[in-house]
């Protein structure tokens, strides 16, 4: 019998965004953190080449370039800011490529609706759609969990330590609670988490915010492991407050969340501004998400005091926006 063999002439795949709901950064120090998925995603087109070029082009930030021997050029936009970009993702397309023996090219096209470098994981989500495209592309059956591994290469080269919590959650999507040890677990949540995120357009490198805390934690051991305690015990309880859809508490804890984050000076004025707002407007909680140092901020409120909140952000010179989670991972949208 004839066997079908399927040639796929162009795949394109998706994974979402992230907010970090509670627990960033002292996530990269084994405590556990609380990330939903949301209703914002990128999208990767690959399509196979007759040479062996891997050209890459990013349509939102203008970019695009190709690794071809060993050597990468941009072709088009910043020389620094395409390297940065790129070459995490030609790692990934050359692990997938080690992986499944093969000696292909490909045009790999990105699209995306997420803010760059504002604490939203669009470099993970990127990784993430990358791989499981050029992965199809290549009819590699690879699992969820081969598609983290691949991806989570890709963040190591771009932010240093990353925890691996944004790699996780673009893979599988939902509401998880993560932690670096043991990994991820979804979590029980009874209704929506009515939220606006709020972009103060500063960017910022996750990497130096990173540092930041391995330096206070470093100077200050006595005090800083108390606070990492208590971020633990701030997830802890929320869990029971989404799972009781408890809005009040998970309100109270973010606001006690972003106290810790600010002492520990990952916040900015930018953020200050926005989530002082959001708190003034009736928000029932309000702190960073991410990194910090400018970026994202989310606020959560009463569904009929979201479009409140959201003018608020807005007049203090935020970009703002409701966000749903959604349960959808990284998905294969067309082949
Ligand atoms: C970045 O989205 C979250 C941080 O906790 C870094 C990490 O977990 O790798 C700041």
């Amino acid at each position: 019998m004839l066997q079908k063999i399927v040639v796929k002439m162009a795949v394109t795949a998706s994974a979402p965004a992230k907010v970090i709901l509670l627990g960033e950064h002292f996530v990269v120090h084994g405590e556990p953190a609380i990330v939903l998925a949301i209703d914002k995603r990128v999208y990767a087109k690959a399509e196979k080449r007759q040479d062996k070029k891997v050209y890459l082009r990013s349509a939102n930030l203008n970019l695009s370039g190709y690794f071809e021997n060993g050597v990468f050029k941009v072709e088009h936009g910043d020389h620094r800011e395409a390297t940065l970009k790129f070459e995490p993702l030609i790692s990934i397309v050359e692990k997938v490529k080690q992986n499944y023996d093969s000696e292909a090219g490909f045009n790999i096209e990105i699209n995306s609706t997420v803010p760059v470098a504002a604490g939203l994981g669009s470099s993970a989500a990127v990784a993430t759609a990358v791989t499981a495209a050029v992965g199809v592309l290549l009819n590699a059956k690879m699992s969820k969990e081969e598609i983290l591994r691949i991806s989570f290469e890709a963040e190591k080269v771009v932010h240093g330590t990353p925890s691996g919590v944004d790699s996780a959650i673009s893979t599988f999507g939902g509401t998880l609670l993560f932690q670096m040890d043991t990994g991820f677990k979804p979590l029980e949540v009874k209704a929506d988490i009515p939220l606006v995120i709020g972009d103060t357009g500063v960017k910022r490198f996750t990497r130096a915010q990173v540092a930041k805390i391995h330096d206070f934690k470093n100077a200050y051991p006595r005090i800083v492991e108390p606070m990492m305690r208590t971020a633990r015990e701030i997830v802890l309880r929320a869990i029971d407050a989404l799972r009781e859809n408890d809005l009040k508490t998970l309100g109270d804890l973010m606001n006690i969340n972003h106290a810790l984050l600010y002492g520990l000076g990952v916040s900015d004025e930018s953020l200050e501004w926005l989530i002082n707002a959001a708190r003034k407007a009736g928000a029932l909680g309000a702190k960073l998400t991410g990194a910090g140092g400018g970026g994202c901020m989310i606020a959560l409120a009463e569904k009929e005091k979201l479009q409140q909140v959201l003018e608020a952000i807005q007049q203090s010179g935020g970009t703002a926006f409701t966000a749903r989670k959604t349960d959808e991972g990284v998905k294969i949208e067309r082949t």
